[in-house]
């Protein structure tokens, strides 16, 4: 006898208390509420044969782009194919899925996530896998496109019908539709106010518009919904410290960044990525962030070797160029020249623009700005290719931006500035930067 999990998707195990645990957990994933691994760990000494809470864990693991849970990922698939004789259809693929993504193919991954999405568009868990595939491969319009493709099989009848909503606007936003992604993120945010993602597709549209001052107040406004089990609160909180930063209020930043972006102890990469380009950024406008860069490039050295993410060793370079250790800016180098030789997904994102850009962060560092800018200023237009949202991209702007400024390049610093101003006029950091680039000494006419 076939079962169905709570949205109507087959399911090959035969015991419906496990397939009932399952959903909670797979709810947990969907709002980014801790913990479904220690949840589904519980399923599976339980259930050991049930081979969905296997291929739940490996994708769950494998999608946080950590290289310190690859073994746990490995245990996990191999569980889940060993019971593959079992599954059912939709089953096979989700592993076959997870599997791809483990052997370094990132792309052929997400589009079986999604392949199971279309023929199960109520698949919410083959749908957020994608939705994250698409994130980490930088495919902005698939973000809202995937999720478009099952819409119309959604209503408020359809237990998570606001999951859909704010991966869908989260795909609204990364693709530029600020109003509609919106208008949709705040409703899934209300009807859900630990629906972690839809607060951070709202976020992001105020980002996007530098509506610093709303987006402060509406972090703050529903911290008390998402932050006490968020698993991603860290990155929240690093929206509200932009917030911050924005509203020329750096010391608040910086606070954030002690009391709760660091509160994991920067375990995880995850975490690391918002500590690097936090300090980044307040750095790159002058301010003193004590031995942070000290503690936060200690942490990274232990991952120098990983050459698994290229987007989390761009950085890690942050790190290692913020606290001046040029043995390690080598290595982190020398790691994405081994990795741009290789094939796959990762080996792409190394070759077109891992290397590149930290040998322009290296160049930064080392006040060689012009070759900054020779490394870095081509990736502007494809740094999407390593995957990452726009505000988190938005670090190659600055880094030119200040580049530019520093050289004494009038040319290239107002053509970065009139970019920055076009979609954040009032921002007081953009207008501290035009500022400085007009007392710079004309380009020469001609
Ligand atoms: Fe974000």
């Amino acid at each position: 006898m076939t079962r169905f999990d709570k949205r109507g998707n087959p399911v090959s195990y035969g015991r419906s208390e496990a397939i009932d645990a399952l959903d909670r957990v797979f709810d947990l994933l969907h709002a980014y509420q801790a913990d479904p691994l220690a949840e589904v760990d519980r399923i599976i000494a339980d259930h050991p044969d049930f081979v969905m809470a296997h291929a739940f864990r490996a994708g769950a693991l494998a999608t946080a782009t950590d290289k310190a849970f690859e073994s746990e990922v490995i245990k996990s698939v191999a569980a889940a194919e060993a019971l593959l004789p079992r599954a059912n259809d939709r089953e096979r693929m989700h592993v076959s899925a997870v599997r791809a993504w483990l052997d370094g193919d990132w792309e052929r991954a997400t589009d079986l996530w999604g392949r199971v999405s279309m023929a199960y568009p109520r698949d919410l868990l083959a749908l957020q896998f994608a939705h994250v595939g698409d994130f980490f491969l930088g495919h902005s319009h698939m973000l809202r496109d995937r999720i478009a493709r099952v819409l119309p099989h959604w209503d408020r009848s359809v237990p998570g019908h606001g999951f859909v909503e704010g991966m869908y606007a989260f795909g609204l936003e990364e693709a530029g539709d600020y109003e509609q992604a919106e208008a949709r993120g705040r409703e899934a945010a209300a009807l859900n106010r630990q629906d972690g993602w839809a607060v951070h597709a709202v976020a992001h549209v105020l980002e996007m518009q530098g509506r610093a001052a709303e987006g402060a107040d509406f972090l703050a406004a529903g911290a008390d919904g998402w932050a006490p089990n968020s698993l991603f609160a860290f990155h929240l909180w690093w929206h509200l410290a932009l917030f911050h930063i924005d509203g020329d209020d750096a010391p608040a930043a910086l606070k954030l960044f002690d009391e709760k972006i660091s509160a994991g102890g920067f375990g995880q990469a995850l975490e690391l990525l918002d500590g690097s380009s936090l300090l980044w950024r307040l750095s790159l406008l002058g301010h003193d962030v004590g031995d942070r860069w000290t503690d936060l490039a200690a942490k990274w050295a232990t991952r120098i070797d990983d050459a698994h993410y290229a987007f989390n060793d761009v950085n890690a370079m942050l790190a290692f160029v913020g606290a001046g250790d040029r043995a390690a800016q080598a290595r982190q180098i020398a790691t994405l020249e081994r990795a741009a030789i290789e094939s796959g997904t990762g080996a792409m994102m190394s070759r077109e623009i891992g290397l590149p850009a930290c040998e322009g962060l290296a160049a930064f560092g080392r006040g060689d700005y012009a070759q900054a800018i020779e490394r870095l200023l081509p990736l502007r237009g494809k740094a999407n290719r390593f995957g990452g949202s726009h505000a988190q991209r938005d670090m190659f702007s600055w880094t030119l931006t200040e580049a530019a400024i520093r050289l004494g390049d009038r040319a290239l610093a107002d053509a970065f500035v009139a970019e920055r101003l076009s979609w954040k006029p009032k921002s007081p950091i953009n207008r501290a930067w035009a500022t400085r680039a007009s007392r710079l000494n004309p380009a020469p006419a001609g």
